[in-house]
């Protein structure tokens, strides 16, 4: 058994014991989770409830009996839940550099009754996924779930990937994807971010951008299926197609995005063009990228999670469903998103309801979504000037 304190938690059909939090808090400010000596964080219940639905719905697209890998195992919750709860998946392998780790994980697979079919390895995670590098040895999913940035398992997951794979991504770094340190997210994702309202979204764009670039060494093309930006990370789900016609259309779909700071117009550019003043106001832009411009959500794939939402009892029923219904809103909005809120504050207005401002807009013949990304924000194309007079009006009760 463990040599620390345990307790018996359940997440979706899976059983799993876990450090029992509470025994590692010393001050009200410990974050538990790290100061256990095995990681488990119960906030990543939605992330991993997601990837349930996600895998359910790829095991359906693609009818045929699934292999999962997941290099940065933790307790094993998520890959334990992988294997209760997704149809046909005949092989999971959980791997952790920790032998602490490794010891809970073999103590839930048996839990779970599910040693025929989860293993479990005690590796670096680089090490692991290269051993499963090979063409027919590679799995359907890889799931990377680290702390921090992703990049340094990305190569060796593609590789590890079999064609017509996905892969699920986990960044928490955002404080370098939201441009707090511009240095470390050129460092680690190979483009530049901007702390702006929509940063959230630059962060899910500069990771999918970062793995297309990755995945074009190895002729390997990127679809991102499903992605979401949640509480202190953002997480994508993509397909990975071979061949080099696959890789080069991937390319083609990294670029930049422009921003002025002073009036919030933004736009989007193929090429870095360092376009010196904002069409708009004339004030200096700035620049982000290279990142992806591509899709970041596919319709059809959200409306096959919701299926999958659907027949299941999960404990975020609601907050899941919610998001879901607002990546399908959103699936083939504009690019950013203008937040109500700071271009009040800026003007020095009251704000007036996202929904008041969804409507006016789509009056005056605009398209106009809600995000998931964020309550106040709205994705457009409608110019900058049509969505400040637009809250201007309303503000003022016009
Ligand atoms: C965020 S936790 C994983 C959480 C888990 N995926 C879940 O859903 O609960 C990251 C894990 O990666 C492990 N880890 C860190 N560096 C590693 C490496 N180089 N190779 C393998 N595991 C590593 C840590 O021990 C930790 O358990
Ligand atoms: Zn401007």
């Amino acid at each position: 058994m463990c040599e620390f304190p345990t307790e018996i938690i359940t997440e979706g059909l899976a059983d799993i014991v876990v450090p029992r939090l509470s025994a590692f808090i010393t001050k009200p400010s410990d974050y538990a989770p790290s100061k256990a000596p095995v990681f488990y964080n119960p906030v990543m219940e939605l992330n991993r409830d997601l990837a349930i639905l996600s895998l359910g719905a790829f095991q359906k697209l693609v009818n045929r009996d699934l292999r999962v890998c997941e290099p940065l195992a933790g307790c094993g919750v998520r890959g334990i839940r992988i294997a209760r709860e997704v149809d046909n998946v005949k092989e999971v392998v959980l791997n952790d550099i920790s032998e602490d780790a490794v010891r809970l994980e073999k103590i839930n697979v048996e839990k779970n009754r599910l040693t025929h079919s989860v293993f479990v390895e005690n590796k670096d995670a680089n090490i692991m996924l290269s051993n499963f590098g090979a063409p027919r040895k590679r799995f359907d999913y890889v799931d990377i779930d680290p702390f921090g940035s992703p990049m340094p398992y990305v190569d060796s997951a593609l590789r590890a990937t079999r064609r017509n794979g996905l892969i699920g991504l986990t960044a928490t770094d955002l404080a370098p994807l939201c441009g707090v340190h511009p240095k470390a997210c050129i460092r680690k994702y190979g483009g530049r971010p901007l702390r702006t309202e929509y940063c959230h979204e630059l962060a899910l764009r500069l990771l999918a951008g970062a793995l297309a670039r990755s995945a074009s060494k190895y002729d390997l093309g990127i679809r991102i299926l499903f992605s979401h930006s949640s509480e202190h990370y953002v997480r994508l789900y993509s397909s990975i197609d071979y061949g080099a016609k696959t890789a080069d259309a991937s390319l083609k779909e990294l670029g930049y995005v422009l921003h002025c700071f002073a009036c919030f117009h933004r736009e989007t550019s193929t090429r870095m063009t360092r376009k010196e003043f904002c069409p708009e106001c004339g004030n200096k832009m700035s620049m982000a990228g290279p990142l992806w411009l591509g899709k970041i959500l596919d319709t059809n794939f959200v409306t096959m999670m919701v299926k999958e939402c659907k027949s299941r009892a999960l404990r975020q029923n609601r907050r899941i469903r919610k998001l879901l219904s607002l990546a399908k809103e959103e699936a083939d909005a504009a690019l950013t998103y203008y937040r109500i809120d700071r271009i009040c504050d800026k003007l020095g207005l009251r704000m007036p309801s996202p929904r008041d401002v969804i409507a006016k807009l789509r009056i005056l013949g605009y398209r106009v979504s809600s995000t998931h990304f964020e309550a106040q924000g709205i994705k457009t194309p409608a110019p900058v000037q049509a969505v400040k007079e637009t809250i201007v009006a309303l503000a003022q009760g016009e």
